[in-house]
């Protein structure tokens, strides 16, 4: 468990108890003054909290605001660095750009930028990303002892751990359309967008950006997505609690990662494939270098896409837009 700041502490002593918590018994549990307490209450209002004070009575917690406050993810987070710091923001251009900039000024692996709304969220090929309120917009710094060229295996095991978590929150069964889009009853749901910063032989830093559409209807997203698009809460026809589901995205995200630095990429691998709906379909690629169609046949050890074209040969590809033929 994560050390918690003097407001997560105080947070939680007020969710145990129904009832009114003194200011003194606070400031005695956490060896602070009472106006101490009193500016982290203040701080705590200030992010959207309902705390009722009274005089002699002290505070009480009345309602929790629902977004994807630091305190909130933190509380109960079972894991070793992912989250160690969550800078939230209600808006924000794009997660991935501040997280980028936060990790070339040195924060540390773990940290997290997440946000209610982004206005110029960034998806793969430099297309814009939606992202209206009610979604889970985050990106996290990963600094890890890899070759840049190994980079990509994150982005692929990241897919499968988000598919794996939303596959358990809206108990539906889950795939992923090569090379990292998440998908539910045929329609994207969630997307992943890997940026690196490295020298020729080691990475600087990678950003982890995932976008997925929880707890909003899909009508809010522009017409031109709206129709290939879905959303957790369209999914199962009621709202999607995001803090749980978060966490929870957190801790399969970082048991993933924390595998495959440790070498076990190919069982991550062979997980992704078992939740390929890409392998084994007839396929068109377009890449830069052109458009190819033929069977996909698997992945190779760097998640680049084997098609096998209609002479028999084998292509593979690095990057690109996949459609599914049949
Ligand atoms: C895709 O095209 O499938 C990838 C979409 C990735 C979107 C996420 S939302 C959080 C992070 N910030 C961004 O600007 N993009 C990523």
């Amino acid at each position: 468990m994560m050390k918690l700041t003097f407001e997560e502490e105080i947070l939680r002593d007020l969710k145990e108890q129904a009832d009114f918590v003194s200011g003194q018994r606070l400031a005695e549990t956490h060896g602070l003054s009472r106006t101490a307490v009193w500016k982290r209450i203040n701080i705590l209002k200030q992010h959207g909290y309902e705390i009722e004070s009274l005089p002699r009575r002290g505070y009480r917690l009345k309602s929790v605001p629902d977004l994807l406050l630091p305190a909130e993810i933190r509380s109960g987070l079972n894991t070793k660095t992912f989250g160690c710091r969550i800078f939230h923001h209600q808006e924000i251009d794009s997660t991935n750009a501040l997280a980028k900039q936060l990790a070339a000024r040195g924060a540390a692996e773990g940290a997290i930028v997440v946000a209610e709304q982004q206005r110029g969220g960034v998806g793969r090929l430099r297309r814009s990303w939606s992202s209206p309120k009610g979604g889970i917009w985050a990106s996290i710094i990963l600094r890890p002892l890899m070759p840049p060229a190994d980079v990509p295996k994150i982005t692929l095991v990241a897919s499968e751990a988000v598919a794996r978590t939303i596959e358990g929150a809206i108990e539906t069964p889950t795939l992923i359309k090569w090379p990292n889009d998440v998908m539910v009853s045929g329609k994207k749901v969630a997307g992943i967008l890997t940026e690196i910063a490295s020298g020729p032989d080691e990475v600087e830093f990678v950003v982890l950006g995932i976008g997925l559409n929880a707890d909003f209807p899909v009508s809010v997203l522009p017409a031109a997505v709206r129709g290939g698009a879905t959303t957790l809460r369209e999914e199962r026809g009621e709202p999607i609690e995001r803090t749980q589901l978060f966490r929870q995205l957190l801790e399969n995200l970082e048991q993933d990662y924390l595998r495959l630095s440790q070498g076990g990429g190919a069982a991550l691998f062979d997980n992704w494939r078992a939740r390929s709906s890409t392998l084994g379909h007839m396929v068109t690629v377009a890449t830069l270098s052109g458009k190819f169609t033929g069977v996909a046949k698997d992945i190779d050890s760097h998640g680049a896409l084997v098609i096998e074209i209609e002479s028999g040969e084998a292509v593979t590809v690095a990057a690109g837009d996949v459609t599914h033929l049949r």
